[in-house]
């Protein structure tokens, strides 16, 4: 019947749990029933018939009957079934139970490795026949699958070792994956293992799964008819997405997609803020005016025995200019001035001089002085503190770029002193200490509907003194002493309070505010008690400001500061991350906190950032940063989630290629590939199908400035430098799922054995219904999308489509638009149609039902 098969051994298991340890079974030397050495063992049953192929057709069934279960533990044949240094095979039905790390379903023992791996990989998050190169695990090679399976479906992996070819292939369901091509492998002498691997001479990645049918085959001759069979039989090429109309579940949240800030990767100071003047307050360095130069015959020094009066300004540069001929000190910015033709600029600074009626000239040059691109100057100094403004307005031939500095020049000799020293370009909606304008509208695409603000650890700070203590980030700016940001560089603050609360006016965003509870980064903390009482002081002011009226002293401070009209609040964050405070003091900060805000503000909804017991929270913060495959096989992970307990605020997610995006940041990133937006897109499909309970959810971090230097995080959504500015895939998919939107949420299901993964959702009002679909394979995928409960609709449809040619695709700074959504029409024959998914896409297709 098959020439393919010599030697199988059949592990035709009962559905029995095995603990860890080494359960050996005789070799299988010969044919017939093997006795195993413990009777809770399974049952080993040599065949030479290809019988385990007959289950297919009822794989759905069958596979579940005589499955053996597996949660860490594993048995072994004492003997090598294949000879693994020539051709062979092996197959098995694998249903994972718990996607994550490596798991190994059938692996041959070397001394100190596998000879192979049948397996889960962690890396990639995807089924693969790995073969190590040589005994110490070199050279070793990859089959890959080209999906991320799911948890609780059975899938057939056949891995095929070539040894004339030298190569090594991956089949599921019968459909090959991959072939890779090797140069040497090895044979194991070692045990047959089910269950598990070997690695460092010891046993590992062990699997949370069940098997069944594990079959070894002593040549790598296919059966192409087989295949097909399989393939045919696990439906593996075609999938059925029912949408159910006729109910709709819940209401999609319109509070689902929203943004995160905090000033982490330079991007709010140096980023979002348009400032463009680094070290505007001289107190980057204590030790000297980092980031300023001095030009000319001038001596420039930090200087911190002129503060200004009545402000924060308490160190300022001395510029002394030894005899007539002029001075300079130029400011570098953040990693360039940016230079656009036909601009204004606005400029401002404190001076005063030893020598009144001296002048200042400040101009925005090319970095080698050869260019002035605009110049304006002020005259009259005189021995006090005053604040100019100047204009600076760029011709039509000044180059875009960012090779630029900042200049202020004096005349005559003696000492000039400068302190805040500032450049704004034209900012968003032109608010004088605002927002620049190319991120604004990258934003603004997206339509979020909140901002999460401001952090994050940055609302921690690294101690208790480097807190976001919002009552020093209010009022005129020169007010505003700074602070030491955790993510180690110093914040100015000139974006404080306020100009959060403007920005999220600019953008119609709802502000969602987390106020400091008590904890910050390096342990410092405040139990509950008197010495918390301030904290929580703070924090009533704080909520005041944001929505208070002018009879409250935070209202009052707000209207003081130029808003007289509040600002709506319906969600307040305790903390973050508070799992982290590992003195438990958390439970009782958030009871503290939270019957002091209810008490004064019984409307709010407050949100905890760990688990507490002595209050219930409205609502829980969860984090999520994980791999692409990782959020991909989670996107379930609401379905089943508890509904009688908080609702959820996904307060930070982000499907990232790498590992620990807090290390080495630099060498990586800066922004997502294609392969994270899928993840991304895949993890959104479960919060709007869940978005009964998960009412709220934001991505982080939002911004990086991708100049060398300018990250601490390694994936970002944004990425900008002085001048330019681009969206990753991943905010793509986010802007995809967030205009695309609906306000009731369908039911619907998927079949067929390449997961895709679904939501849909309706405008009630205009009937239009939107089916989100990610298709994480390499390969396009037939489907049929069954509208039941739809009788009529437009017969155009409209598809949004995010996809590329391979996982890696991204977007840089160079490269801004590599990978986009491309909106297109596609024929609807009925309620009934059938779609194809591109390979590695995620789609929104818009159906008009016309209600
Ligand atoms: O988003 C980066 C950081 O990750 C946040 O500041 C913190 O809350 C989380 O650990």
């Amino acid at each position: 019947m098959n020439t393919l098969i010599r030697l199988s051994i059949i592990v035709a298991l009962s559905a029995i749990a095995i603990t860890p340890g080494l359960c050996q079974v005789n070799p299988v030397a010969t044919m017939g029933t093997l006795n195993p050495t413990s009777g809770t063992l399974p049952t080993f049953r040599l065949s030479s018939k290809y019988s385990n192929f007959e289950h297919v057709d009822q794989v759905e069934t069958a596979t579940e009957r005589s499955a053996m279960h597996f949660e860490g533990g594993y048995i072994v044949d004492e003997s090598p079934l294949v000879n693994t240094s020539g051709s062979f095979g092996v197959s098995a039905w694998v249903k994972v139970n718990k996607l994550g790390g490596f798991q190994s379903f059938v692996s041959l023992d070397g001394d100190q490795i596998s000879a192979f791996f049948l397996q889960l990989r962690q890396d990639t998050g995807k089924f693969a026949f790995t073969v190590p190169g040589a005994p110490t695990g070199d050279g070793g090679v990859i089959a890959s699958a080209g999906f991320t399976p799911r948890t609780g479906v059975w899938y057939w992996l056949f891995g095929v070792h070539d040894a004339a070819k030298k190569t090594i292939s991956l089949y599921v369901n019968g459909v090959l994956q991959q072939t890779t091509n090797y140069t040497s492998a090895f044979r194991g002498t070692g045990h047959t293992a089910i269950g598990r691997g070997k690695f460092g001479g010891r046993p590992v990645d062990f699997c949370q799964a069940d098997l069944r049918d594990v079959s070894f085959y002593d040549n790598a001759k296919l059966n192409p008819t087989e295949l097909d069979r399989i393939a045919t039989l696990t439906k593996s090429n075609s999938s059925t997405i029912t949408v159910d109309a006729t109910q709709p579940t819940h209401a999609l949240s319109p509070m689902l997609y929203g943004l995160m800030i905090e000033d982490i990767n330079y991007c709010i100071d140096g980023g979002l803020y348009a400032e463009l003047i680094r070290n505007r307050v001289f107190k980057n360095s204590a030790n000297t005016p980092v980031h300023w130069t001095s030009i000319g015959s001038g001596r420039m020094l930090l200087d911190n025995s002129n503060p200004i009066a009545g402000t924060a300004l308490t160190t300022c540069l001395r510029l002394d200019s030894p005899g007539s001929a002029a001075a300079s000190v130029a400011n570098d910015g953040y990693w360039g001035i940016p230079v656009t033709p036909n601009t204004k600029y606005r400029a401002s600074f404190y001076a005063k001089s030893s020598n009144p009626g001296r002048s200042v000239t400040a101009s925005i040059q090319s970095n080698d002085g050869t260019e002035i691109w605009a110049s304006a100057s002020v005259g009259g100094l005189t021995s006090n503190w005053k604040k100019y403004t100047v204009t600076l307005t760029t011709g039509a031939n000044a180059s875009a770029g960012t090779g630029n500095r900042f200049v202020l020049t004096t005349n005559g000799a003696g000492s000039c002193w400068f302190n805040q020293v500032s450049l704004f370009p034209p900012t968003f909606n032109n608010r004088p200490n605002g927002t620049r304008l190319d991120l604004m509208q990258i934003l603004g695409s997206m339509k979020p509907a909140f901002l999460r603000l401001p952090g994050g650890n940055y609302l921690e700070g690294n101690t208790i003194a480097e807190r976001f203590n919002w009552r020093e980030t209010i009022g005129d700016i020169s007010q505003r002493p700074g602070h030491q940001d955790p993510w180690g560089y110093r914040s100015d603050d000139g974006f404080g309070l306020l100009e959060y609360l403007e920005w999220c006016e600019d953008l119609k965003m709802e502000p969602v505010l987390a106020v400091y509870a008590g904890y910050s980064l390096r342990g410092e903390h405040v139990a509950a008690g008197p010495k918390l009482e301030p904290f929580i002081a703070e924090a009533l002011e704080e909520i005041e400001y944001v929505m208070g009226g002018p009879e409250t002293i935070g209202g009052a401070k707000r209207i003081k500061n130029g808003h007289p009209k509040p600002f709506a609040l319906r969600y307040v964050e305790i903390g973050n991350e508070d799992n982290f405070d590992r003195s438990g003091s958390y439970d009782g900060r958030f009871a503290a906190f939270y019957d002091a805000i209810k008490l004064k503000f019984p409307k709010l909804q407050l949100i905890a950032t760990d688990k507490v017991k002595s209050r219930k929270p409205d609502m829980m913060d969860e984090h999520f940063y994980r791999t692409a495959a990782t959020m991909a096989g989670d996107a379930d992970h609401y379905d089943k989630y508890d509904r009688t307990g908080p609702k959820v605020f996904v307060g930070e997610w982000a499907s990232q290629d790498i590992d620990k995006p807090w290390e080495r940041a630099a060498e990586k990133g800066p922004t997502p590939t294609l392969n994270s937006a899928l993840g991304d897109a895949a993890w959104m499909t479960g919060m709007e199908r869940n978005s009964d309970i998960v009412l709220l959810s934001c991505y982080a971090p939002l911004f990086v400035n991708v100049n060398p230097g300018g990250r601490q995080w390694a994936i970002n959504l944004i990425g900008f430098d002085a001048l330019r500015s681009f969206a990753s895939p991943s905010f793509y998919a986010q802007q995809m799922f967030s205009l695309y939107h609906g306000d009731e949420v369908l039911k619907s299901s998927v079949e067929g054995l390449i997961p895709l993964q679904v939501a849909v959702s309706r405008d009630k009002k205009k009937g239009t219904i939107y089916v989100k679909v990610v298709n994480m394979n390499g390969k396009p995928q037939d489907a049929e999308v069954d509208l039941k409960g739809i009788s009529r609709m437009k017969p155009i449809g409209k598809r949004v489509v995010l996809s590329g040619t391979k996982l890696s695709d991204t977007n840089t700074i160079d490269d801004p638009k590599h990978v986009v959504p491309v909106t297109s029409t596609f024929a609807i024959t009925g309620p009934r149609f059938k779609y194809t998914f591109p390979a590695y896409s995620a789609s929104v297709l818009v159906i008009e039902t016309g209600k």
